[in-house]
């Protein structure tokens, strides 16, 4: 593999912005470039600096006036659900009945899991995403399928066999030692191969038998570093059946609880409507709220209160994510324009250093992987995105009259898709253009 040079403006978060004029938060180097070498960023700062010390033979890639940020990280998204996108439905447990669950059943067939994985990954990377975190089918050949792919891209992924043995057709359903004997066979196999991270994935609390969550209790005890994901507090139809079926929990977050599934390595998807018990339990156990702009508005779920969430006395820690197939793009950026509007309608404001933060360190650290992905320093992983904030004739006639980088960076969330996205290097390696 050649060691590649790529120049252009270095855009990457330190830490979480306290403000817009946080400027410590982050490093900008307006003449920066990265050296890349063996998948990992071997040198990043001033050209002139790692241009000196870039071996003989070095390629360089010339990526002015762009932006060059780390890959974009999508934690919550389902990949049996390409498909199901813009499925017209009034709710989330009509959506789930009507489309999702009919579909999810073809991924019994390990062609179509294949095929559709192939999809997938083109999506991501044409979205500049280089992390996601995945649930896969209740099928063992999706997830088969999933991190085969994954490993042929050597990408970072995290993903799961969905458990669930109750509440849907009999093509999705396990059985509490089905689901069990999967989850291990799947760690066995992928777990810890290439940049593979297996999740143990209840879907929710609904489609898991007592007993079923008491397998995923076991396996939470036996793969104690591994993630957990499922679904939290999404609509109040879904809240109020969860919580009839689990009369002995004091509430949707106690049902998890009481099976051991609070934890720091357990992302929950959604979590609109915790009271502030739960978001206490959230808080105290270190779990992570997967904020899913797109989804939410789109099957009229609710609005997060991320920023309220965040400020708490006990903050719950934060997640992005588009949530394919209820989200409706690919795009973190579309993601986070959306985010935006919802605190708009909740009188508060989400800057654009705190969504460009999500979008890459923040999802980092809600993974615990930011030793490895989420920024652009040196020695950790090669996954970089290229933004350009000029992308279609409408963002070149704004990009006119930009004159910060915080305008130019809400431009591009504002305005910009997959066309923004100029290239997606995984592991050091371009493959936008190879798509
Ligand atoms: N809750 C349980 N399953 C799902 C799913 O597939 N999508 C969404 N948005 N919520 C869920
Ligand atoms: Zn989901």
């Amino acid at each position: 593999m050649t060691v590649k040079l790529l120049r252009g403006r270095l855009f990457s978060f330190k830490r979480a912005p306290q403000s817009l004029t946080d400027t410590d938060s982050y490093l900008y180097e307006t003449d920066g470039a990265l050296l890349l070498d063996g998948g990992k960023i071997a040198a990043s700062g001033r050209y002139a600096d790692v241009k000196a010390s870039a071996p003989e033979g070095t390629e360089e890639i010339d990526h002015r006036p762009h932006l060059i940020m780390p890959g974009f990280i999508d934690t919550h998204l389902h990949f049996p659900q390409m498909q199901v996108i813009a499925s017209y439905a009034a709710n989330l447990l009509e959506w789930l009945n009507t489309y999702t669950f009919p579909e999810e059943c073809r991924f019994v067939e390990s062609a179509h899991a294949q095929k559709i994985a192939t999809h997938f990954y083109d999506e991501l990377i044409r979205h500049g995403t280089t992390t996601a975190v995945a649930y896969c089918s209740v099928h063992k050949t999706s997830a088969d399928a999933y991190f085969a792919e994954a490993m042929r891209r050597n990408m970072c992924m995290v993903g799961g066999k969905v458990m669930m043995d109750r509440n849907a057709p009999q093509g999705l359903l396990d059985t509490p030692e089905m689901g069990y004997d999967e989850t291990r066979a799947v760690i066995a196999e992928w777990h810890g191969k290439g940049r593979n991270h297996v999740a143990i994935t209840p879907r929710f609390a609904i489609t898991s038998t007592p007993a079923q969550m008491e397998a995923a209790a076991t396996l939470a005890r036996e793969f104690p570093d591994l993630h957990i994901q499922t679904h939290l507090s999404e609509n109040h139809d879904e809240i109020r059946y969860t919580c009839e079926l689990y009369p002995e929990a004091v509430d949707y977050t106690d049902i998890y609880a009481r099976y051991g599934l609070l934890g720091k390595k357990t992302l929950f998807g959604h979590c609109i409507h915790l009271s502030d018990r739960e978001a206490d339990a959230m808080s105290e156990a270190g779990s992570v709220a997967v904020h899913c702009p797109t989804s939410n508005l789109f099957l009229g779920s609710g609005l997060f209160p991320l920023k309220a969430l965040s400020r708490r006395e006990k903050p719950v820690r934060i997640g992005v994510a588009t949530d394919i197939g209820g989200g409706s793009s690919y795009s973190m950026l579309r993601t986070m324009d959306e985010a935006y509007k919802i605190q708009q309608l909740l009188g508060e404001r989400l800057n654009p250093l705190d969504s460009y933060y999500h979008m890459t360190l923040g999802n980092a650290e809600a993974l615990s992987l930011a030793d490895s992905i989420g920024t652009l320093e040196t020695g950790t992983d090669a996954d970089i995105v290229v933004l350009n904030a000029a992308a279609t004739p409408a963002m070149a006639l704004k990009m006119d009259v930009v004159k910060t980088l915080a305008e130019e960076l809400f431009l591009l969330q504002t305005m910009g898709d997959d066309r923004s996205i100029v290239e997606t290097y995984v592991a050091g390696n371009a493959m936008k253009a190879a798509l």
